[in-house]
């Protein structure tokens, strides 16, 4: 019977992992004063959760006024020098 107990848990906490991401509260005293150390925690989440094409993302900049700008990406490579994304 407990071993069947530790199955279903296992279970739910498989199908429910993906949606616990969501319930992350974002606080700035908790993330990494890192931006590229804290996206690549998020993105290994990302990943280890087998989120669909997990590597697209919207990169979003602005211009000097403030107006910003969207287009989605595949990303190819993260490391402490920045983002390498594909372009065609
Ligand atoms: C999931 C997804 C991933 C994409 N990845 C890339 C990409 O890595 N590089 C790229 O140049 N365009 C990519 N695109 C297409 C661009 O987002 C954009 O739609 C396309 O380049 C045309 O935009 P433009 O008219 O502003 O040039 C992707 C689109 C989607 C929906």
């Amino acid at each position: 019977m407990r071993v069947l107990i530790a199955l279903v848990i296992r279970l739910f906490r498989k199908i429910l992992h993906p949606f616990e991401l969501h319930l992350i509260r974002l606080d700035e005293r908790s993330v990494d004063p890192d931006p590229i150390k804290q996206f690549q925690q998020w993105y290994r989440q990302a990943i280890r959760a087998r989120f669909y094409l997990a590597e697209s993302m919207a990169l979003v900049t602005a211009s000097r006024d403030g107006v910003p700008s969207a287009r989605m990406v595949l990303l190819k490579k993260v490391d402490s020098r920045g983002f390498v994304f594909y372009t065609n």
